[in-house]
Protein backbone atom coordinates (compact mmCIF):
# COMPACT_ATOMS: atom_id res chain seq x y z
CA UNK A 1 0.00 0.00 0.00
CA UNK A 2 2.75 2.57 -0.98
CA UNK A 3 0.70 5.91 -1.48
CA UNK A 4 1.29 8.49 0.99
CA UNK A 5 -0.87 11.93 1.51
CA UNK A 6 -0.02 15.11 2.66
CA UNK A 7 -3.42 17.36 3.22
CA UNK A 8 -3.64 20.85 4.62
CA UNK A 9 -5.87 20.74 7.27
CA UNK A 10 -6.79 24.42 7.01
CA UNK A 11 -7.68 27.54 4.93
CA UNK A 12 -5.03 26.49 2.75
CA UNK A 13 -1.35 28.20 2.62
CA UNK A 14 -0.37 25.57 5.80
CA UNK A 15 3.12 25.18 4.30
CA UNK A 16 2.00 22.25 2.50
CA UNK A 17 4.63 22.44 -0.69
CA UNK A 18 7.55 22.62 1.79
CA UNK A 19 6.47 19.12 3.12
CA UNK A 20 6.08 17.43 0.30
CA UNK A 21 9.39 18.95 -0.89
CA UNK A 22 10.84 17.43 2.69
CA UNK A 23 9.02 13.84 2.30
CA UNK A 24 9.83 13.47 -1.58
CA UNK A 25 13.11 12.46 -1.23
CA UNK A 26 12.80 8.67 -1.35
CA UNK A 27 9.44 8.71 -3.47
CA UNK A 28 9.29 7.81 -7.04
CA UNK A 29 6.23 9.60 -7.77
CA UNK A 30 4.48 13.16 -6.17
CA UNK A 31 1.50 13.76 -7.85
CA UNK A 32 -1.02 16.45 -7.78
CA UNK A 33 -4.73 15.22 -8.01
CA UNK A 34 -7.17 18.16 -7.77
CA UNK A 35 -7.41 22.07 -8.07
CA UNK A 36 -5.11 24.30 -10.37
CA UNK A 37 -2.98 27.26 -10.09
CA UNK A 38 -5.39 29.06 -7.54
CA UNK A 39 -2.74 27.00 -5.29
CA UNK A 40 0.43 28.50 -4.53
CA UNK A 41 3.07 25.85 -2.78
CA UNK A 42 6.41 27.85 -2.16
CA UNK A 43 9.96 25.99 -1.33
CA UNK A 44 13.21 27.46 -0.13
CA UNK A 45 16.14 25.57 -1.35
CA UNK A 46 19.64 27.48 -0.36
CA UNK A 47 18.00 30.60 -0.13
CA UNK A 48 16.49 30.28 -3.26
CA UNK A 49 12.58 30.66 -3.24
CA UNK A 50 10.30 28.92 -5.98
CA UNK A 51 6.91 29.22 -6.18
CA UNK A 52 4.70 25.94 -8.13
CA UNK A 53 1.18 26.82 -8.79
CA UNK A 54 0.53 23.34 -11.02
CA UNK A 55 3.82 21.63 -10.51
CA UNK A 56 4.41 19.14 -7.56
CA UNK A 57 6.51 20.48 -5.01
CA UNK A 58 9.00 17.31 -4.73
CA UNK A 59 10.18 18.28 -8.72
CA UNK A 60 13.98 18.79 -7.54
CA UNK A 61 14.59 15.38 -6.04
CA UNK A 62 16.41 13.46 -8.39
CA UNK A 63 14.12 10.14 -8.18
CA UNK A 64 11.01 12.14 -8.68
CA UNK A 65 8.66 11.54 -11.23
CA UNK A 66 6.03 14.56 -11.43
CA UNK A 67 2.80 13.60 -12.03
CA UNK A 68 0.04 16.35 -12.84
CA UNK A 69 -3.20 13.93 -12.58
CA UNK A 70 -6.38 14.19 -14.08
CA UNK A 71 -8.34 15.78 -11.30
CA UNK A 72 -6.17 18.77 -12.27
CA UNK A 73 -7.13 22.09 -14.21
CA UNK A 74 -4.62 23.20 -16.06
CA UNK A 75 -4.09 27.10 -17.15
CA UNK A 76 -1.65 26.01 -20.23
CA UNK A 77 0.43 29.43 -19.74
CA UNK A 78 0.41 29.17 -16.36
CA UNK A 79 1.91 25.39 -16.73
CA UNK A 80 4.91 26.63 -19.30
CA UNK A 81 5.90 29.86 -17.06
CA UNK A 82 6.51 26.73 -14.00
CA UNK A 83 8.52 24.21 -17.19
CA UNK A 84 10.31 27.53 -18.23
CA UNK A 85 11.44 28.30 -14.31
CA UNK A 86 12.86 24.42 -14.03
CA UNK A 87 14.66 24.57 -17.47
CA UNK A 88 16.36 27.30 -16.16
CA UNK A 89 17.12 25.33 -12.84
CA UNK A 90 18.62 22.79 -15.24
CA UNK A 91 16.02 20.24 -13.99
CA UNK A 92 15.51 17.53 -17.17
CA UNK A 93 11.62 17.37 -17.56
CA UNK A 94 12.28 14.72 -20.15
CA UNK A 95 10.39 11.27 -18.58
CA UNK A 96 10.38 13.95 -15.34
CA UNK A 97 7.07 15.89 -15.90
CA UNK A 98 3.82 13.58 -16.97
CA UNK A 99 0.42 15.31 -16.91
CA UNK A 100 -2.87 13.74 -18.12
CA UNK A 101 -4.81 13.97 -21.30
CA UNK A 102 -7.94 14.07 -19.37
CA UNK A 103 -6.99 16.97 -17.25
CA UNK A 104 -9.28 20.27 -17.89
CA UNK A 105 -8.10 23.29 -19.31
CA UNK A 106 -8.29 26.93 -17.30
CA UNK A 107 -9.27 29.20 -20.66
CA UNK A 108 -8.81 32.20 -21.17
CA UNK A 109 -12.80 32.84 -20.57
CA UNK A 110 -12.89 31.06 -17.32
CA UNK A 111 -10.62 34.01 -16.28
CA UNK A 112 -12.87 36.62 -17.65
CA UNK A 113 -15.53 34.79 -15.94
CA UNK A 114 -14.19 34.20 -12.71
CA UNK A 115 -13.53 38.28 -12.94
CA UNK A 116 -17.28 39.13 -14.22
CA UNK A 117 -18.75 37.42 -11.60
CA UNK A 118 -16.47 38.57 -8.63
CA UNK A 119 -17.30 42.09 -9.87
CA UNK A 120 -21.06 41.20 -10.21
CA UNK A 121 -21.29 39.95 -6.86
CA UNK A 122 -19.93 43.75 -5.74
CA UNK A 123 -19.69 43.42 -1.87
CA UNK A 124 -20.40 40.17 -1.49
CA UNK A 125 -17.61 39.06 -3.88
CA UNK A 126 -15.92 36.08 -2.23
CA UNK A 127 -12.45 36.89 -2.63
CA UNK A 128 -11.42 34.10 -5.22
CA UNK A 129 -7.87 34.16 -6.76
CA UNK A 130 -9.46 35.12 -10.50
CA UNK A 131 -7.78 32.40 -11.85
CA UNK A 132 -10.64 31.21 -13.72
CA UNK A 133 -10.75 27.79 -11.36
CA UNK A 134 -14.44 27.53 -10.85
CA UNK A 135 -15.81 28.84 -14.04
CA UNK A 136 -13.27 25.60 -15.62
CA UNK A 137 -14.43 23.41 -12.89
CA UNK A 138 -18.22 24.66 -13.96
CA UNK A 139 -17.77 23.88 -17.47
CA UNK A 140 -16.08 20.32 -16.53
CA UNK A 141 -19.27 19.17 -14.58
CA UNK A 142 -21.53 20.92 -17.06
CA UNK A 143 -20.26 18.90 -20.25
CA UNK A 144 -18.78 22.33 -21.39
CA UNK A 145 -15.01 21.29 -20.64
CA UNK A 146 -12.05 21.53 -23.15
CA UNK A 147 -8.97 18.91 -22.23
CA UNK A 148 -5.78 18.30 -22.73
CA UNK A 149 -7.09 15.75 -24.86
CA UNK A 150 -8.47 18.12 -27.06
CA UNK A 151 -5.39 20.22 -27.25
CA UNK A 152 -3.80 17.55 -28.80
CA UNK A 153 -6.39 16.87 -31.47
CA UNK A 154 -6.53 20.06 -33.16
CA UNK A 155 -9.60 20.17 -35.04
CA UNK A 156 -11.69 19.11 -31.92
CA UNK A 157 -9.93 22.08 -30.11
CA UNK A 158 -10.19 24.91 -32.75
CA UNK A 159 -14.19 23.87 -33.13
CA UNK A 160 -14.90 23.53 -29.49
CA UNK A 161 -12.71 26.78 -28.44
CA UNK A 162 -14.16 28.69 -30.65
CA UNK A 163 -18.26 27.43 -30.07
CA UNK A 164 -17.59 27.67 -26.03
CA UNK A 165 -15.90 31.14 -26.13
CA UNK A 166 -18.59 32.58 -28.94
CA UNK A 167 -21.07 31.58 -26.35
CA UNK A 168 -19.23 32.65 -23.31
CA UNK A 169 -18.56 36.00 -25.15
CA UNK A 170 -21.52 37.19 -24.91
CA UNK A 171 -21.91 36.08 -21.02
CA UNK A 172 -18.74 38.60 -20.65
CA UNK A 173 -20.38 41.43 -23.05
CA UNK A 174 -23.14 41.06 -20.32
CA UNK A 175 -21.53 41.68 -17.48
CA UNK A 176 -19.63 44.62 -19.18
CA UNK A 177 -16.18 42.27 -19.43
CA UNK A 178 -13.79 42.58 -22.41
CA UNK A 179 -14.66 39.57 -24.32
CA UNK A 180 -11.76 37.08 -25.68
CA UNK A 181 -10.22 37.52 -29.14
CA UNK A 182 -11.00 33.81 -30.52
CA UNK A 183 -8.86 33.98 -33.39
CA UNK A 184 -5.68 35.52 -31.16
CA UNK A 185 -6.01 32.91 -28.80
CA UNK A 186 -6.19 29.82 -31.45
CA UNK A 187 -2.74 31.08 -32.44
CA UNK A 188 -1.60 31.21 -29.01
CA UNK A 189 -2.89 27.84 -28.00
CA UNK A 190 -1.09 26.17 -31.20
CA UNK A 191 2.09 27.64 -29.76
CA UNK A 192 1.38 26.00 -26.01
CA UNK A 193 -0.04 22.53 -27.56
CA UNK A 194 3.02 21.85 -29.43
CA UNK A 195 5.63 22.76 -26.37
CA UNK A 196 2.98 20.82 -23.89
CA UNK A 197 2.89 17.89 -26.12
CA UNK A 198 6.13 15.84 -24.89
CA UNK A 199 4.42 15.47 -21.22
CA UNK A 200 1.05 14.25 -22.20
CA UNK A 201 1.05 10.60 -21.11
CA UNK A 202 -2.00 8.83 -19.29
CA UNK A 203 -0.83 8.98 -16.04
CA UNK A 204 -3.69 6.25 -14.56
CA UNK A 205 -1.34 3.26 -16.20
CA UNK A 206 1.61 4.91 -15.06
CA UNK A 207 0.58 5.23 -11.50
CA UNK A 208 -1.18 1.64 -11.38
CA UNK A 209 2.09 0.47 -12.60
CA UNK A 210 3.82 2.12 -9.99
CA UNK A 211 1.11 0.44 -7.42
CA UNK A 212 1.73 -3.11 -8.48
CA UNK A 213 5.67 -2.25 -8.55
CA UNK A 214 5.76 -1.36 -4.81
CA UNK A 215 6.90 2.51 -6.05
CA UNK A 216 6.20 4.96 -3.65
CA UNK A 217 4.06 7.68 -4.08
CA UNK A 218 3.14 11.15 -2.59
CA UNK A 219 0.17 12.86 -3.06
CA UNK A 220 0.31 16.78 -2.94
CA UNK A 221 -3.30 18.09 -1.93
CA UNK A 222 -3.55 21.46 -2.56
CA UNK A 223 -5.95 24.55 -0.72
CA UNK A 224 -7.66 22.88 2.70
CA UNK A 225 -9.58 20.93 4.33
CA UNK A 226 -11.65 24.31 5.20
CA UNK A 227 -12.00 24.94 1.25
CA UNK A 228 -13.50 22.03 0.39
CA UNK A 229 -16.90 22.47 -2.19
CA UNK A 230 -18.59 20.39 -0.03
CA UNK A 231 -17.38 20.75 3.57
CA UNK A 232 -16.54 24.61 3.61
CA UNK A 233 -18.80 27.38 4.94
CA UNK A 234 -20.19 27.10 0.97
CA UNK A 235 -19.73 29.61 -1.12
CA UNK A 236 -16.71 30.69 0.49
CA UNK A 237 -15.22 27.41 -1.01
CA UNK A 238 -12.99 26.80 -3.75
CA UNK A 239 -14.02 24.18 -6.58
CA UNK A 240 -12.81 21.74 -6.03
CA UNK A 241 -12.84 18.70 -2.88
CA UNK A 242 -10.21 18.76 -0.96
CA UNK A 243 -11.02 16.06 1.21
CA UNK A 244 -8.89 12.70 0.69
CA UNK A 245 -11.95 11.20 -1.17
CA UNK A 246 -10.37 13.14 -4.77
CA UNK A 247 -7.13 11.92 -4.98
CA UNK A 248 -9.50 8.77 -6.23
CA UNK A 249 -11.17 10.41 -8.93
CA UNK A 250 -8.35 12.87 -9.52
CA UNK A 251 -5.56 10.27 -9.86
CA UNK A 252 -7.18 6.98 -10.40
CA UNK A 253 -5.41 5.76 -7.28
CA UNK A 254 -7.90 3.31 -5.64
CA UNK A 255 -8.98 3.99 -1.57
CA UNK A 256 -7.19 1.04 -0.56
CA UNK A 257 -4.11 1.81 -1.87
CA UNK A 258 -3.39 4.64 0.29
CA UNK A 259 -1.49 3.98 3.33
CA UNK A 260 -0.39 7.25 5.38
CA UNK A 261 -2.21 10.36 5.78
CA UNK A 262 0.05 13.59 6.74
CA UNK A 263 -2.22 16.65 7.72
CA UNK A 264 -0.27 19.77 7.45
CA UNK A 265 -1.07 22.02 10.23
CA UNK A 266 0.04 25.96 10.69
CA UNK A 267 0.48 26.65 14.25
CA UNK A 268 -1.78 29.45 14.04
CA UNK A 269 -4.84 30.28 11.24
CA UNK A 270 -4.75 32.29 7.82
CA UNK A 271 -6.69 32.85 5.27
CA UNK A 272 -7.38 34.57 1.79
CA UNK A 273 -10.68 35.61 0.54
CA UNK A 274 -13.70 36.60 2.51
CA UNK A 275 -16.19 34.45 4.09
CA UNK A 276 -15.94 33.30 8.05
CA UNK A 277 -13.06 32.95 10.52
CA UNK A 278 -14.56 31.97 13.71
CA UNK A 279 -10.66 32.71 15.19
CA UNK A 280 -9.56 36.14 13.52
CA UNK A 281 -7.63 38.20 15.17
CA UNK A 282 -8.51 41.58 14.66
CA UNK A 283 -6.65 43.86 16.37
CA UNK A 284 -2.46 44.87 15.66
CA UNK A 285 -1.53 41.46 16.67
CA UNK A 286 -2.91 39.73 13.25
CA UNK A 287 -0.15 42.69 11.78
CA UNK A 288 2.81 41.80 13.76
CA UNK A 289 1.97 37.80 12.87
CA UNK A 290 1.51 38.68 9.43
CA UNK A 291 4.76 40.52 8.81
CA UNK A 292 7.26 38.06 10.94
CA UNK A 293 5.44 35.22 9.47
CA UNK A 294 5.23 36.86 5.49
CA UNK A 295 1.59 35.53 5.39
CA UNK A 296 0.99 37.35 2.02
CA UNK A 297 -0.65 35.28 -0.87
CA UNK A 298 1.82 32.67 -3.12
CA UNK A 299 -0.46 33.29 -5.72
CA UNK A 300 -1.84 36.79 -5.51
CA UNK A 301 -0.19 38.86 -2.86
CA UNK A 302 -2.94 39.63 -1.07
CA UNK A 303 -2.61 39.48 2.92
CA UNK A 304 -3.66 37.11 4.62
CA UNK A 305 -6.21 37.03 7.28
CA UNK A 306 -4.46 35.88 10.95
CA UNK A 307 -6.38 33.87 13.61
CA UNK A 308 -5.41 31.62 16.31
CA UNK A 309 -5.29 28.02 15.91
CA UNK A 310 -9.04 26.44 15.40
CA UNK A 311 -8.79 22.94 16.42
CA UNK A 312 -12.77 22.92 16.39
CA UNK A 313 -11.53 22.89 12.52
CA UNK A 314 -9.05 21.09 12.70
CA UNK A 315 -10.60 17.87 14.36
CA UNK A 316 -12.82 17.60 11.78
CA UNK A 317 -10.30 17.90 8.60
CA UNK A 318 -8.28 15.23 10.83
CA UNK A 319 -11.61 12.73 10.87
CA UNK A 320 -12.77 13.06 7.49
CA UNK A 321 -9.39 12.32 6.25
CA UNK A 322 -8.50 9.56 8.75
CA UNK A 323 -5.30 11.88 9.17
CA UNK A 324 -2.80 9.53 11.70
CA UNK A 325 0.49 12.20 11.22
CA UNK A 326 0.39 15.48 11.85
CA UNK A 327 2.92 18.20 10.24
CA UNK A 328 2.84 21.49 12.31
CA UNK A 329 4.54 24.30 10.33
CA UNK A 330 5.45 28.59 11.23
CA UNK A 331 5.73 27.34 15.13
CA UNK A 332 9.03 29.61 15.00
CA UNK A 333 6.56 32.50 14.07
CA UNK A 334 4.86 32.12 17.73
CA UNK A 335 7.72 33.02 19.63
CA UNK A 336 7.84 36.00 21.63
CA UNK A 337 4.48 35.98 22.24
CA UNK A 338 2.86 36.38 25.53
CA UNK A 339 -0.19 34.39 25.27
CA UNK A 340 -1.20 31.89 22.94
CA UNK A 341 -4.79 30.78 22.68
CA UNK A 342 -6.42 27.87 20.95
CA UNK A 343 -9.93 27.33 20.20
CA UNK A 344 -11.36 23.99 21.43
CA UNK A 345 -14.61 24.41 20.45
CA UNK A 346 -17.39 27.05 19.39
CA UNK A 347 -20.76 28.37 21.07
CA UNK A 348 -23.51 29.65 19.09
CA UNK A 349 -26.48 31.25 21.98
CA UNK A 350 -24.89 30.08 24.52
CA UNK A 351 -25.16 26.09 23.25
CA UNK A 352 -22.24 23.66 22.02
CA UNK A 353 -22.07 23.75 18.29
CA UNK A 354 -19.92 21.47 16.02
CA UNK A 355 -17.83 22.79 12.57
CA UNK A 356 -19.74 20.47 10.84
CA UNK A 357 -23.37 21.59 12.20
CA UNK A 358 -22.28 25.42 10.66
CA UNK A 359 -23.44 26.93 7.80
CA UNK A 360 -21.69 30.02 6.96
CA UNK A 361 -24.25 32.18 9.05
CA UNK A 362 -23.64 29.95 12.00
CA UNK A 363 -19.76 30.08 11.31
CA UNK A 364 -19.78 33.60 11.18
CA UNK A 365 -21.74 33.69 14.72
CA UNK A 366 -19.71 30.99 16.62
CA UNK A 367 -17.44 32.09 20.03
CA UNK A 368 -14.98 30.32 19.69
CA UNK A 369 -14.08 28.77 23.27
CA UNK A 370 -10.20 29.32 24.12
CA UNK A 371 -7.54 27.58 26.12
CA UNK A 372 -5.07 30.17 26.74
CA UNK A 373 -1.00 29.29 26.92
CA UNK A 374 1.65 30.99 28.21
CA UNK A 375 3.68 31.45 25.69
CA UNK A 376 7.75 30.93 24.78
CA UNK A 377 10.05 34.31 24.08
CA UNK A 378 13.11 32.09 22.68
CA UNK A 379 13.68 31.69 18.61
CA UNK A 380 13.88 28.05 18.32
CA UNK A 381 14.44 28.46 14.44
CA UNK A 382 17.85 26.79 14.58
CA UNK A 383 16.40 24.10 17.06
CA UNK A 384 16.40 20.33 15.30
CA UNK A 385 15.69 18.09 18.69
CA UNK A 386 12.07 17.45 20.30
CA UNK A 387 14.08 17.56 23.47
CA UNK A 388 15.74 20.99 22.90
CA UNK A 389 12.94 23.14 22.23
CA UNK A 390 11.36 25.39 25.53
CA UNK A 391 9.39 23.44 27.95
CA UNK A 392 6.35 25.67 26.89
CA UNK A 393 6.42 25.24 23.54
CA UNK A 394 6.33 21.64 24.38
CA UNK A 395 3.27 22.04 26.13
CA UNK A 396 1.37 23.71 23.28
CA UNK A 397 2.04 20.87 21.16
CA UNK A 398 1.36 18.49 23.24
CA UNK A 399 -1.67 20.15 23.46
CA UNK A 400 -2.40 19.94 20.27
CA UNK A 401 -1.33 15.96 19.61
CA UNK A 402 -4.00 14.97 22.51
CA UNK A 403 -6.75 17.44 21.43
CA UNK A 404 -6.67 15.51 17.99
CA UNK A 405 -5.59 12.20 19.28
CA UNK A 406 -2.64 12.17 16.33
CA UNK A 407 1.13 11.98 16.34
CA UNK A 408 2.58 14.91 15.72
CA UNK A 409 5.45 13.32 13.08
CA UNK A 410 6.99 16.99 11.92
CA UNK A 411 8.07 20.25 13.25
CA UNK A 412 8.72 22.78 11.29
CA UNK A 413 10.53 26.11 12.82
CA UNK A 414 12.07 27.60 8.99
CA UNK A 415 11.00 27.52 5.21
CA UNK A 416 14.21 25.99 4.48
CA UNK A 417 13.92 22.19 3.88
CA UNK A 418 16.06 21.38 6.77
CA UNK A 419 14.63 23.77 8.97
CA UNK A 420 12.45 21.04 10.66
CA UNK A 421 12.25 18.65 14.07
CA UNK A 422 11.61 15.21 12.91
CA UNK A 423 9.84 12.91 15.32
P1 LIG B 1 1.14 25.96 0.89
O1 LIG B 1 0.20 26.58 -0.07
O2 LIG B 1 0.46 25.16 1.92
O3 LIG B 1 2.25 25.20 0.22
O4 LIG B 1 1.83 27.18 1.68
P2 LIG B 1 2.43 28.53 1.02
O5 LIG B 1 3.67 28.21 0.33
O6 LIG B 1 1.38 29.26 0.25
O7 LIG B 1 2.67 29.39 2.33
C1 LIG B 1 3.51 28.95 3.35
C2 LIG B 1 4.63 29.98 3.54
O8 LIG B 1 5.29 29.74 4.77
C3 LIG B 1 5.69 29.91 2.49
O9 LIG B 1 6.22 31.19 2.29
C4 LIG B 1 6.73 28.98 3.09
O10 LIG B 1 8.03 29.20 2.58
C5 LIG B 1 6.65 29.39 4.54
N1 LIG B 1 6.94 28.34 5.53
C6 LIG B 1 6.61 27.02 5.49
N2 LIG B 1 6.93 26.43 6.66
C7 LIG B 1 7.46 27.38 7.45
C8 LIG B 1 7.94 27.40 8.79
O11 LIG B 1 7.92 26.41 9.51
N3 LIG B 1 8.38 28.59 9.28
C9 LIG B 1 8.40 29.73 8.53
N4 LIG B 1 8.85 30.85 9.09
N5 LIG B 1 7.95 29.74 7.27
C10 LIG B 1 7.47 28.59 6.74
P1 LIG C 1 -2.86 26.53 -1.50
O1 LIG C 1 -2.77 25.21 -2.23
C1 LIG C 1 -5.29 29.76 0.17
C2 LIG C 1 -9.20 30.43 -1.70
C3 LIG C 1 -9.24 31.81 -2.35
C4 LIG C 1 -10.70 32.14 -2.18
C5 LIG C 1 -11.38 30.80 -2.40
C6 LIG C 1 -11.95 30.60 -3.81
O2 LIG C 1 -1.78 27.47 -1.84
O3 LIG C 1 -3.04 26.32 -0.04
P2 LIG C 1 -10.70 30.10 -6.09
O4 LIG C 1 -9.72 30.92 -6.85
O5 LIG C 1 -10.20 28.77 -5.66
O6 LIG C 1 -12.03 30.01 -6.77
O7 LIG C 1 -10.98 30.97 -4.75
O8 LIG C 1 -10.39 29.81 -2.14
N1 LIG C 1 -8.07 29.58 -2.10
C7 LIG C 1 -6.92 29.48 -1.40
N2 LIG C 1 -6.51 30.12 -0.30
N3 LIG C 1 -4.50 28.85 -0.42
C8 LIG C 1 -4.90 28.20 -1.53
O9 LIG C 1 -4.21 27.19 -2.10
C9 LIG C 1 -6.17 28.51 -2.08
N4 LIG C 1 -6.85 28.07 -3.16
C10 LIG C 1 -8.01 28.72 -3.15
O10 LIG C 1 -8.40 32.71 -1.69
O11 LIG C 1 -10.96 32.56 -0.85
MG1 LIG D 1 -0.31 28.48 -0.82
Amino acid sequence: MPADIIVGLQWGDEGKGKIVDLLSEKVDYVVRYHGGNNAGHTIVLKDKKFSFHLVPSGIFHKKVCAVIANGVVIDPEVLLQEIAVLENEKVDLTKKLIISPRCHLVLPYHKALDEAYEKARGCNSLGTTKRGIGPAYADKACYNGIRIYELMNWNLFSEKFTFQASIKNKILQTLDVQPVNINEELEKYKVYREKIKPFVKDTYKVLQKAITKGKNILLEGAHGIMLDNDWSPYPYSTASNTVIGSVNTGSGIPVKSIRNVTGVVKAFTSKVGSGPLPTEITDSLADTIREKGAEYGTTTGRPRRIGWLDLEAVKFSCQINNVNHLAITKLDILSGLEKIYVCTGYRLEKQKITYSECGYTELSQVTPVYSAFPGWKESICEIRKYKDLPKKCKNYLQFIASFLDVKIKIISVGAERNANILR
